[in-house]
């Protein structure tokens, strides 16, 4: 039987110590490699000097900082987060930059920002809701977009969690619960649903996670 999901099983909210040491702990859960690996990432994003780049759950801003080198100083960026930790973090890291901002902000309610980006970046975070709200996140993306824009998802993969050697599935007993069903959804669908029309796809991690790009369509 399918489980029932509700958002306070979530572990998306990440506070204390877990927040403070947010960065450490990701180096070494992924034995060093997380720097590589979100290096390249950022790559994969293909962002230009002038590009207008909204991040959901900007968290530290490590990942803000590495996008910073391809926009040269032109373009913006916009991260959004509630935890009270990572706003410290990261509003202190930008504190005195002239284009990156950080903004105490829900993303899973309805944003204002209307086709003001060219690119939206989520990474770690769309699998920690329920897909109600997770649809929701994607509406807010869609209409944040300019036409042509993409919608820039890094997080697992789509694969089958119980047929999957032991060392995944122990992974999975220790994330967050909606991870589990994350994984068992249509991502591709849901979004050509929401008015994405074209997808770039990037494994990492022999295939458990992806970068995947959606670009918002162009209506003629
Ligand atoms: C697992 S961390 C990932 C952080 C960052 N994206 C990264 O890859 O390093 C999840 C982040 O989402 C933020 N978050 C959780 N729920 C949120 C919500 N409803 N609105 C905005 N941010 C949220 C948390 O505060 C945290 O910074």
């Amino acid at each position: 039987m399918t489980p029932t999901y509700t958002q306070s099983d979530s572990k998306v909210e990440v506070s204390g110590a877990e927040a403070r040491h947010y960065d450490l702990l990701m180096n070494l859960i992924t034995a060093g490699t997380y720097p590589f690996f979100i290096r390249r990432a950022v790559k994969e994003m293909r962002i230009r000097p002038a590009d207008e780049i909204l991040v959901f759950g900007s968290g530290t801003g490590r990942n803000l900082s590495l996008m910073d080198k391809y926009l040269a100083g032109e373009g913006r960026i916009l991260g959004l987060d509630i935890g009270p930790e990572m706003l410290e973090q990261s509003q202190r890291r930008f504190a005195h930059h002239p284009y990156i901002t950080i903004e105490n902000q829900r993303i899973d309610e309805t944003l204002p920002y209307q086709e003001e980006f060219d690119k939206v970046f989520i990474s770690f975070v769309l699998h920690g809701f329920i897909q109600q709200n997770r649809l929701k996140i994607i509406a807010n993306a869609q209409r944040a977009l300019r036409p042509g824009g993409e919608f820039i998802i890094l997080d697992y993969d789509e694969f089958d969690l119980a047929s999957s050697p032991w060392p995944v599935r122990f992974a999975f007993n220790l994330e967050c619960p909606l991870a589990t069903d994350f994984v068992g959804r249509d991502l591709q669908a849901v979004l050509r649903e929401q008015g994405f029309d074209e997808f770039r796809a990037h494994p990492h991690y022999f295939g458990y996670v992806r970068l995947l790009a959606a670009r918002k369509e162009v209506v003629r």
